[in-house]
């Protein structure tokens, strides 16, 4: 990567304003308490090098999306708290309706060399995400350098991530150092056999991956909600399960632009099937030309797992985006389960693209038995479609 890193700047006595990306899932009755605190933990290596470098550190983040208003549900309150459980004295929480105002900025001023601050919701004011040059400004106030930290937002050009790049000195932190060199070093320099896997329940959201990696991969194997279009398009019966018909064509354009690049895909063998989504419902397994006209396949059947694991333990490298089947339903989750197994046996570098697929991981307990668990989930999306994501594209080259 040819962007600046924290290790290009010197921060000692400065202060150093971080995006960070602090969008965590909150328990869904409102009690504020973090269910998921991986994005938090994946900061700490930048965090803290800047403390130790004697840097006074400034954190900012989105939660949610509150719409340009300053809605208390979507406080960073809950981080705030986390971070203070962790950094005690060191840390400070300066809530603002408006993210900066001249409270802010004087509690700002008077940060020491190793104190570390978060600003509130930068999404509680209208001008960030349309990169509204005036917040920018705002928050490059604040600080003499300014570092991107914040992979899961990198997809998007807003005014703390974007914006202020265009103000102040910038870099990037280690996460997105990490998440660039294992992504970017498989889609560039992948070591052979290549296989990506991709699930999921629509063809739409994968169409730019399947299309960016058609060039690239040996192997793609297809799962999820996703698969069924494809199957439908070769002329399966596929009763009640997902179908996007105007992706059909495109389907079978996909299909034979993999034959063109000698690439091998492989469709489900077999399925779980049942009336409905719905927990402890009887379910069958059926081969993929035996599902009834009214039961809808909910996951890959176990042929289907094993057939995917042997290319997948055979791999040097490994990408994985997209559930293979309603995983977060009882039932529905062993064809998942088996792939995250599967991955965890890899003798080679295996990346799991964020999102459901990095929750299964976790729920499987093998996320440790992984290369790398990305922390984004349209970011890495959009990184494996071969975009440029401007959250980094703005930082400064080396
Ligand atoms: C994410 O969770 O994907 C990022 O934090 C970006 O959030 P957004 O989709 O609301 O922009």
């Amino acid at each position: 990567m040819n962007k600046k890193t924290v290790k290009d700047l010197n921060v000692e006595g400065k202060k150093v304003l971080v995006r960070v990306d602090f969008n965590v899932p909150l328990d869904k009755e409102g009690k504020g308490t973090i269910t998921d605190d991986t994005r938090i933990k994946a900061a700490f290596p930048t965090i803290d090098y800047l403390l130790e470098k004697g840097a006074s550190v400034i954190l900012m983040s989105h939660l949610g999306r509150p719409g340009g208003e300053a809605k208390k549900e979507f406080s960073l309150k809950p981080v705030a708290d986390y971070l203070k459980e962790k950094y005690q004295d060191k840390f400070h929480f300066f809530p603002s309706d408006t993210v900066v105002d001249e409270n802010v900025k004087e509690s700002v001023k008077n940060l020491k060399a190793g104190d570390l601050c978060l600003l509130e919701n930068t999404r509680y004011v209208k001008g960030e995400t349309k990169n509204d040059p005036e917040f920018s400004k705002e928050l490059a106030s604040l600080a003499d350098l300014y570092v991107n930290d914040a992979f899961g937002t990198s997809h998007r050009a807003h005014s703390s991530n974007v914006g202020v790049a265009s103000i102040l000195p910038s870099a990037v932190g280690f996460l997105i150092e990490k998440e660039i060199s294992f992504m970017g070093k498989a889609l560039e320099n992948p070591e052979r056999p290549f296989v990506a896997i991709l699930g999921g329940a629509k063809v739409s959201d994968k169409i730019g991956v399947i299309e960016n990696l058609i060039s690239k991969v040996d192997t793609i194997l297809i799962g999820g909600g996703m698969a069924y279009t494809f199957l439908k398009a070769l002329g399966k019966e596929i009763g009640k399960s997902l179908l996007e018909e105007d992706k059909m064509d495109l389907s079978l354009k996909l299909l034979e632009k993999a034959k063109a690049n000698n690439v091998k895909l492989l469709l489900p063998v077999d399925a779980v099937i049942a009336d409905e989504i719905k927990e402890e419902i009887d379910t069958q397994i059926v081969d993929i030309d035996r599902i009834p006209v009214d039961k809808e396949a909910l996951d890959i059947g176990p042929k289907t797992a094993e057939l995917f694991a042997k290319e997948i333990k055979n791999a040097k490298t490994v990408v994985w985006n997209g559930p293979m089947g309603v995983f977060e339903v009882k039932g529905f989750d062993k064809g998942t389960n088996a792939i995250a197994e599967a991955l965890s046996e890899v003798d080679g570098v295996t990346i799991v693209g964020g999102g459901d697929s990095a929750l299964a991981v976790e729920l499987a307990g093998l996320k440790d038995k992984i290369s790398h668990v990305s922390t984004g989930g349209g970011a890495s999306l959009e990184f494996l479609e071969g975009k440029d994501l401007p959250g980094i594209s703005s930082i400064e080259d080396k």
